[in-house]
């Protein structure tokens, strides 16, 4: 691996990087694929991004990419990423087959994300909308079929909305393409309002020599599996560990400072991810060579109030794996994992702030949390929710809080007890775990490609309801009540008549605070 030695030199890669020719454009999934290299359960190998593709019947979603979001009650963006260069324009309208808005023509660069804004449009209203598109100098256009969209829903209404667990498209042996791409159109046959991904989607640790066309690739080869959901519901998403944009990255003189900065700005480049403004909460403060980081954030749809944290991002320490460590680089060293003290492992004073803040302020009935794992590291749900500036205590049980954390009202998990948050849902473990402490819902969300259908971790999990991967997970908000369902998803070859693509696995409800299910 090639070390930057100093900062010039990582300044004229990322100038160098912009070019956005430089992403491969067979990042988009253009066929025909290699064949694929099959890793087994329990395997570990390597694959790259050519290896990783749509099966052949999805071949127009490798050419054309659509992706929604930043979506609010007045406008949503989508971005386009096209394989070869195109021209075209939107028509949308609020019924089928009936677009009286259409936006101007525009070129759609081969490989480069073009993001278009409906603005104006009305609030709590179903939209539909359709791409025209042609290649330049072609005199007919091209339609791709009809997509749709929601924006915010009013007070009282009833909307449902997805969320898949760790995809880990770089590990052979936990995610099969095939299988993540019957999981995502599952999700959506069921029209949701949008879609939330936990993290460890973007890996960056099979980057081998840090540039931007290495780290986006990781954000491209996403594209088309992301898009069969994302062209008819905005997508939201958080930082994993893997994707190594994280404070502690940043703040080193070797090339993981160009990782995270490379991989932050990838992700804000090809996902429309929103910064705060009148609609959307979140972090203000701008950082060198990024800019805002549009990481944690919050917004409120219906009845609800959703807050995502980021893990990585203002913790000063590792919080979890270190870029190439499970090769042995990277998690050693000074301030490396295995030095860390857990106190140090933080979501940081600005963002605790805010979100105390913003479950203060809110009145929503229902409140859904979202953060890649409690503290970021470690295995476990409400296993570990007492622990350290999540719920005040060392590992010995001792109340270390008030001076580990001077100026913070209470720890996080009391303060999401204080303020009726709803569910915390959480990825990282790789199972699918519901489980409950002090009245909030603590769920594990599953994986939705592991063709081993493991249930990971599930010793790091004294208590609630472990079942194995693979799928997602379907919320439905109401009036009366929150219901979560775990939908599962099988390749044809493992499907029998106790294990079918759609089978419910798991259903609750949970009532607004204050009345019980
Ligand atoms: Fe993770
Ligand atoms: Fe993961």
């Amino acid at each position: 691996m090639k070390f930057l030695t100093n900062r010039r030199k990582f300044l004229s890669l990322t100038t160098a990087a912009t070019g956005w020719l430089l992403t491969p454009v067979w990042a988009q999934n253009d066929s025909p694929p290699r064949p694929r290299k099959r890793g087994g359960p329990g395997g570990r190998g390597r694959r790259d991004a050519r290896d990783y593709v749509l099966p052949p019947e999805l071949a127009e979603f490798s050419l054309l990419s659509l992706v929604l979001g930043r979506v609010s009650d007045h406008s949503v963006t989508v971005s386009s990423v096209a394989r070869t260069t195109l021209e075209g324009y939107f028509e949308y309208g609020t019924s089928a087959g009936n677009y009286p808005n259409r936006t101007a023509l525009a070129e759609f660069a081969a490989g480069h994300p073009v993001e278009t804004v409906f603005a104006g449009l009305q609030p709590d209203t179903e939209y539909f909308y359709q791409f025209h598109y042609r290649a330049p100098g072609e005199t007919d256009f091209k339609t791709r079929a009809e997509c749709r969209f929601h924006t915010q829903r009013a007070g009282g209404s009833s909307f449902m909305f997805t969320i898949q667990g760790d995809s880990h498209p770089e590990r052979p042996q936990m995610s099969d393409p095939d299988l993540y791409a019957r999981t995502l159109l599952q999700v959506a046959a069921s029209k949701p309002d949008f879609h939330i991904c936990m993290g460890d989607d973007f890996s960056v640790a099979p980057v081998r020599e840090v540039n931007y066309a290495a780290v986006a690739e990781r954000y491209t080869l996403q594209r088309p599996f992301l898009g069969l959901v994302a062209q008819s519901a905005p997508v939201f998403l958080l930082n994993g560990n893997h994707e190594q944009a994280s404070l502690f990255n940043f703040n080193q003189a070797d090339d993981r400072h160009a990782v995270a900065v490379l991989a932050q700005t990838a992700r804000n480049q090809f996902y429309p991810t929103p910064a705060p403004d009148g609609f959307y909460g979140g972090d203000t403060e701008p950082l060198k060579d990024i800019g805002l980081r549009k990481d944690y954030c919050a917004w409120s749809w219906g009845d609800a109030l959703f807050v995502i944290l980021d893990n990585y991002w203002h913790s000063p320490v590792q919080v979890d794996s270190g870029f190439h460590e499970e090769e042995g680089g990277g998690g050693g060293g000074k301030n490396g994992r295995r030095d860390r003290d857990w106190w140090s492992l933080t979501l940081g004073d600005t963002q605790y702030h805010w979100f105390k803040r913003t479950l203060e302020q809110s009145r929503a009935k229902y409140k859904f949390v979202f953060a890649h794992h409690v503290l970021g590291s470690g295995r476990g749900g409400v296993d570990e929710c007492d622990l350290f500036e999540w719920g005040g205590r060392n590992k010995r049980g001792d109340w270390e809080f008030n001076q580990r954390r001077p100026g913070w009202e209470m720890p996080v998990h009391q303060l999401m007890v204080k303020h009726g948050v709803t569910i915390f849902f959480q990825g990282h473990d790789h199972l699918y775990c519901q489980q409950s402490a002090d009245g909030i819902v603590y769920q594990e969300v599953p994986m939705p490609a592991d063709q081993g259908y493991m249930t990971y971790n599930e010793d790091r999990y004294q208590s609630g309801v472990k079942l194995p991967n693979s799928g997602y997970l379907r919320v439905t908000v109401s009036p009366e009540h929150v219901k979560v369902d775990y939908i599962r998803s099988f390749l044809p070859k493992d499907e029998s008549a106790q294990n079918k693509t759609g089978d419910l696995a798991h259903s609750y409800t949970v009532k607004p605070r204050g009345q019980h299910a």
